[in-house]
């Protein structure tokens, strides 16, 4: 095997989806632990400022300006090389987390065991279906009382839609928590508190044969409820199928305790084996393999600098296939151009390190003047293909904007189309009615501060926003099918376009979605935009 095949085939790509406080950052700690990226946990990211208030968020952007939370850690584990992607929760919500999932070739979904399935896992969930990527569930914090393992399993396929299969199966929860049954190995790993911050111990480990040993360890009531819920499952769950879990239509389940530190290196081992390596990538020429072809990637953020002294922006690419090395020309297809990336760097953390080589499945970020847009694609000099687009991703929050001053007319359009064409907001205007009123929408409400601040900022513009109650937004997928002047909707639907012109429907809750439906047959609507 040539050293590029190797390279790309040890990397392991992925995204953690989960709601605020499920333990996303402790997981990930614990990861960063083992492959001894970090010595003690604590260090990924300071509380202070992964929980920090939109003032404070202003600022460590000017600070630094790179938001902390737009990091990509790398780190090895076992011969693997993993590149871990975050997505931003709280305040900080925003279509870029939707976009880092198009970066991913496979999600960890982490669910905290007394809560079950919550908002942003659902939402983040939708993104993995639409991309058919693997996905696999960590069910945390089982040192504390959890809900019943069979209604959390219940809940996930109920709500998720996706068939589940226990890898293995808590033994309790909280006061009572004794450890977890491998299926695989048919043994029990008895539960340890290790110290936080230390790699997880030599977990014992019982075969479920040595009855007497493990009633010693876990008493009887634990070892009877163990063996009729094994039965249970037995006879239930969905057979395991690596194929099913490669096409993201099953998700192998883990039980454990990334706070105590229990259960996350053997799921962390499971997982390595059973993700994909780097995926192929659609591009129009068709399917781009990973390792067959030259180096190439695309934008997938792109993250604007706050700092008013420096008005660069870092440009966040996947490759997709082959070797980056920093000299080497590459073009930029939309643009038409020859260049040298500028400045790629690996973003760690908090640290930026500038980067002298890079293989398919890893992510860059590299100086940007300007050029690229979000979904751009980079190829050899000699080359020419366009990866497919990043879906345009529904808003949830809605505002009329105003300008304060309308003698800055000129300004204003300028700045916040440039501002909706980095993707960091999308514009709206009224449907046929003449005005030229905007409408913004944003995945995440911070992005209307920013949205001000950046006017305010850089184009010297003051905006009012006044918040309007749409919470729902749908892309009429067949547009040209549709007499939109004759559709009815509920009172409350709001008829819209994008920039490109697309006609789009608002409305305020579910039901008047699917009201408008019933009432137009052959509707066809959608919560992704095509670019
Ligand atoms: P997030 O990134 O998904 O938002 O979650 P994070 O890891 O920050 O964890 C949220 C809270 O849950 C933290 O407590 C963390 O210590 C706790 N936690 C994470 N995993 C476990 C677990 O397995 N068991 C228990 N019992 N708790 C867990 P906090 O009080 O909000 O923060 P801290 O002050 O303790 O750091």
């Amino acid at each position: 095997m040539s050293n590029l095949t190797q390279e790309i085939n040890r990397r392991r790509t992925f995204a953690i989806i989960s709601h605020p406080d499920a333990g996303k950052t402790t997981l990930t700690e614990k990861f960063l632990l083992y492959g001894g990226a970090i010595n003690l946990a604590g260090s990924v990211k300071g509380k202070a400022t992964a929980r920090h208030a939109v003032s404070d968020w202003m600022e460590i952007e000017k600070e630094r300006g790179i938001s902390v939370t737009s990091s990509v850690l790398q780190f090895e584990y076992d011969g693997y090389c993993i590149n871990i992607l975050d997505t931003p929760g709280h305040q900080d919500f925003s279509e870029d987390t939707y976009r880092t999932l198009m970066a991913a070739d496979s999600a960890v979904m982490v669910i905290d065991g007394s809560k079950g399935v919550e908002a942003q896992t659902r939402k983040l969930f939708k993104v993995c279906v639409m991309r058919k990527i693997p996905i696999f569930t960590f069910i945390n914090k089982m040192d504390r009382d959890a809900n019943d393992t069979f209604d959390l399993l219940d809940e996930i396929e109920k709500e998720l839609g996706i068939a589940t299969c226990p890898k293995n199966w808590p033994i309790g929860s909280g006061k009572g928590f004794k450890g977890i049954f491998d299926r695989d190995k048919r043994c029990v790993i008895i539960y340890s508190d290790t110290e936080k911050g230390t790699r997880e111990g030599e977990a014992m480990e019982i075969p479920l044969e040595e009855e007497d040993r493990l009633r010693d360890c876990i008493g009887q009531e634990a070892m009877d409820k163990l063996l009729e819920e094994i039965e249970l499952l037995d006879g239930a769950s969905a057979e395991f199928d690596l194929e099913e879990v490669q096409k993201g239509e099953l998700t192998p389940v883990f039980f454990g305790s990334a706070l105590t530190n229990f259960g996350v290196e053997i799921f962390l081992q499971h997982f390595l084996e059973m993700t994909t390596t780097p995926l192929p990538r659609r591009a129009d020429t068709g399917l781009i393999d990973p390792v067959e072809n030259n180096f190439s990637a695309f934008v997938f953020k792109i993250q604007a600098n706050m700092n008013k002294a420096h008005r660069d922006r870092i440009a966040f690419m996947r490759i997709c296939s082959g070797k980056f090395e920093a000299s080497m020309e590459v073009k930029h297809v939309q643009g038409g151009k020859i260049m040298r990336l500028s400045q790629p760097q690996q973003i760690m953390a908090s640290e930026r390190k500038i980067l002298e080589e890079a293989y398919a499945g890893d992510i860059i970020g590299v100086f940007d003047p300007g050029i690229f847009s979000i979904g751009d694609t980079l190829c050899m000099p000699k080359e020419s293909f366009a990866y497919e687009g990043i879906p345009t991703f529904a808003p949830e929050h809605f505002a009329r904007v105003r300008q304060v001053d309308t003698m800055k007319r000129k300004q204003f359009v300028k700045g916040i189309n440039q501002i909706a064409q980095e993707g960091a907001i999308q514009i709206f205007q009224e449907y046929n009615t003449g005005m030229e009123e905007i409408i913004v929408g944003v995945v995440g409400v911070l992005q209307f501060d920013v949205l001000k601040y950046r006017l305010n900022n850089e184009y010297n513009v003051e905006i009012r926003l006044e918040p309007l109650p749409y919470e729902y937004i749908r892309w009429i997928e067949n547009k040209d099918e549709i007499d939109l002047d004759k559709l009815t909707g509920t009172s409350d639907m709001k008829k819209v376009k994008d920039m490109r012109g697309n006609p789009l429907l608002l409305f305020v809750n579910e039901w008047s979605v699917g009201m408008t439906l019933d009432r137009n047959k052959g509707l066809i609507l959608t919560e992704f935009g095509r670019n």
